[in-house]
């Protein structure tokens, strides 16, 4: 197979990872069907309103005009993509376990329209061995009847939402294949809009990659939540501390106290690496304790406003941002929302303000103003000046200070 053949690509999912990598391959003089089962966010798509932050409604339009985009929930229309790239959500379940359905979803979905030489991507997040245990045994049965070939790539993505200096293009890629051919095909497909690829010789080495990258980050956070809480205990900055250790020129990296991380990546992806250890027959005792500091943290905010306020009950509290990570709009998983609920079980009246996120969960957002007993900053987006609110205490969670 020439590479070079590929023109049209389909990417399964149009979300925080499909949309931008749509408009990535479109300027890069692809034909793209981006396709999703949500027939609404295709819709909105379609009326060129994006539905993510990091997207301008514009940058839709442009995608639009170009002619080389279609927005669908036609399966049908993926048929002709020689290309067919997943990215699709890798949640936990209810049980906090991995949950592959999307992925097997989306992996049935092509393997019933694939044609003979398709190139199949995944860039969703999975745990170590599910590209050639899962994914490529799913294909294998799928197309088995059709007595067809095809290649198979990982490349995970590591897209920053709300970066002023990372983007697609700039950020190195990591690429493996099933075979070299397959590696070759999907290095020439990124190395057209990416600077940087980075060869991983398999499947394994480019999935625990992506898992240490993510992993490292919630181990991290969760260390220095856990000694921001030991330093407030007994009177030390900690804001002053991590400036100092900051110092060092050499093997020291800053982290800073938060309600917890959040968003579909760091709180979720540990967990896709534990739970492979587990199978494996292996404690990660590390990551397990972080997760555990980590899902600790809206409870101890919850005490530190307690304890402030002299008790909870009818308490009028405002949260300040609710979006996982300050200057975008995503609320999933987020922790300013875990320590929302915790505060409401504890019988406080608690209120949001967080202009990104506008509404959720059928409530809309509140404006800061001195009517509360307590503002705690959350999520400290850029546009935030709480200067202007005199007469409330503020529980900031990044640096404690009431
Ligand atoms: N958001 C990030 O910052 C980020 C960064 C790096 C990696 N990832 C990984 O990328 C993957 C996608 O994440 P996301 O944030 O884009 O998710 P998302 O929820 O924003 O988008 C996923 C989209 O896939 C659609 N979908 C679900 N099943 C489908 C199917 N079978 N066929 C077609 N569409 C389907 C959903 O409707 C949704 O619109 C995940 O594995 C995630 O861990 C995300």
């Amino acid at each position: 197979m020439n590479p070079q053949n590929d023109q049209e690509v389909a990417v399964f999912g149009q979300g925080y990872v499909g949309l931008p990598l749509s408009i990535a391959l479109v300027k890069a003089g692809y034909k793209v069907v981006g396709f999703d089962l949500d027939r609404e966010k295709i819709q909105q798509i379609r009326e060129s309103q994006s539905p993510i932050v990091d997207i301008s409604n514009s940058e839709i339009q442009e995608l639009h005009k170009s002619k080389n985009y279609i927005a669908t929930s036609d399966l049908q229309k993926c048929e002709n993509s020689t290309v067919k790239i997943v990215c699709v959500p890798t949640p936990l379940t209810d049980e906090s376990t991995p949950d592959f359905y999307f992925v097997t979803k989306a992996i049935d979905l092509i393997g019933s329209i694939m044609n003979d030489r398709d190139l199949v991507i995944i860039e969703s997040t999975i745990a170590i061995g599910s590209t050639r245990n899962l994914i490529l045994d799913l294909l294998n049965e799928k197309v088995k009847t059709k007595a067809i070939s095809f290649d198979l790539v990982y490349s995970p993505e590591r897209i920053d939402p709300g970066s002023k200096n990372w983007n697609l293009n700039n950020t190195p890629k990591l690429v493996s294949g099933l075979n070299e051919a397959s590696l070759k095909r999907g290095c020439q497909i990124y190395s057209r809009f990416i600077k940087d690829l980075v060869e991983c010789s398999s499947f394994e080495i480019a999935e625990a990659a992506k898992l240490l990258e993510n992993t490292f980050r919630l181990v991290n956070i969760s260390f220095i939540n856990e000694l921001s809480m030991l330093l407030r205990a007994v009177n030390i900055d900690v804001l002053e501390v991590i400036q100092a250790a900051a110092t060092k020129p050499y093997g020291f990296m800053q982290f800073f106290p938060s309600v917890g991380v959040g968003g579909h990546c760091i709180p979720v992806d540990p967990i896709y690496l534990t739970s492979f250890a587990d199978k494996v027959g292996f404690q990660m005792q590390t990551v397990k304790t972080a997760v555990k500091v980590n899902n600790g943290l809206p409870d101890y905010f919850a005490k530190l406003a307690s304890d402030f306020l002299g008790g909870l009950k009818n308490k009028k509290i405002l949260i300040v941002g609710i979006a996982f990570k300050k200057n975008i709009s995503d609320t999933r998983e987020s922790s300013s929302i875990k320590l929302l609920v915790e505060l409401r079980k504890l019988g406080a009246k608690v209120y949001w303000h967080d202009d990104l996120v506008q509404y959720w969960n059928g409530e809309t957002t509140s404006e800061i103003s001195d009517n509360y007993d307590l503002l705690v900053l959350s999520t400290p987006h850029d546009y935030l000046r709480l200067s202007d609110v005199t007469s409330v205490p503020i529980l900031d969670s990044r640096g404690f200070i009431l």
